[in-house]
């Protein structure tokens, strides 16, 4: 990336060179440098911010990527704040029939990872959903969405965490997130609507998308909510089962729990909308029962 960027530079360098004297600033080039720039130039280009998120590291393996990653009962995912506390969304507490998690592994039949069982559950005081969210099709209506969809389960027992394979998210406590920021999610959701969960886990790099944008459904309230959108060319979105994962940033923090999809009640169509519940409107209520 780093040396495409120079090379590309050069060749503009020397094109704006070859152009005249009004050009100022380009140093005048005596030959070509295709393979060896002035360091000046050179300078100019440099990334100030070269670093690597860990989430980006394609060498490793997701549940490496996303340590904070976990299966929440047998249709949700979650993710680790602290050694005994998850957070995931409330709505899951409807369906999951588990009282347990599975973590550290992005497998979830093949006996590998660390088991805990629930002690207790917490849902968002301010939590709700219509009736529509246990049968959308016989209420007619094709979204579904929810507020304040927040659960906090903690467990009986603590996870060793490692910091490699077991790692506890930070919370973001910043509201701001511009349009464009790239965020990641990994889960365990089904392929396609009304499939199974996938046993392998998978993981999507996503975009945030401005407010405005996410307005673009009546069902959308930034104060409790954040969208995002899969980039090309795979525009990946989540289905079934991907709820209650976390939006997680550059920086591994959490910043969104996954809650509701655009056209939810019908498909999980490539490029669709997914929406989030935005943790740092939760950051009070998650210090007042965690501590954390
Ligand atoms: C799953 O995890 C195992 C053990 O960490 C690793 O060897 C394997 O490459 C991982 N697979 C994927 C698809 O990430
Ligand atoms: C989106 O709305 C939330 C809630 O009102 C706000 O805190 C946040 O700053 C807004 N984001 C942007 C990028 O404007």
């Amino acid at each position: 990336m780093y040396s495409k960027a120079v090379v590309v530079f050069c060749v503009c360098a020397c094109a704006l060179a070859a152009a005249g004297p009004r050009v100022n600033r380009v140093e005048p080039l005596t030959k070509p440098c295709f393979s060896k720039c002035p360091e000046l130039n050179v300078r100019a280009f440099k990334d100030p911010t070269p670093v690597v998120s860990p989430r980006d590291d394609l060498t490793k393996p997701i549940n490496e990527r996303y340590p904070s990653a976990v299966l929440f009962g047998r249709t949700c995912g979650g993710t680790i704040i602290g050694d005994k506390w998850i957070l995931s969304a409330a709505h899951c507490s409807l369906f999951t029939s588990g009282r347990d998690i599975l973590a550290g592994t992005n497998n979830t039949e093949d006996g590998t990872g660390i088991r805990r069982r629930v002690k207790k559950l917490y849902v968002h005081p301010r939590f709700s959903v219509g009736p529509y969210w246990l049968n959308a099709d016989s209420y007619g209506i094709k979204q579904v969405a929810a507020r304040w969809d927040f659960l906090l389960a903690e467990l009986e027992e603590p996870l060793e965490l490692d910091g490699k394979i077991l790692a506890a998210a930070p919370i973001d406590d910043i509201a701001e997130h511009q349009g464009g920021e790239t965020v990641g999610f990994a889960g365990f959701g089904a392929e396609q609507h009304g499939d199974v969960m996938r046993p392998d886990e998978h993981a999507m790099d996503l975009e945030v998308l401005p407010n405005s944008s996410c307005s673009k459904l009546i069902e959308f309230d930034p104060q409790d909510m954040l969208c995002a959108t899969g980039r090309p060319p795979r525009y990946d979105t989540a289905c079934n089962g991907d709820s209650g994962s976390g939006l997680i940033s550059d920086s591994g923090s959490v910043i969104g729990v996954a809650s509701w999809v655009e056209n939810d009640a019908f498909e999980c169509k490539n490029g669709a909308i997914i929406y989030f519940s935005r943790v740092s409107a939760a950051r009070d209520w998650i210090k007042q029962i965690t501590g954390i």
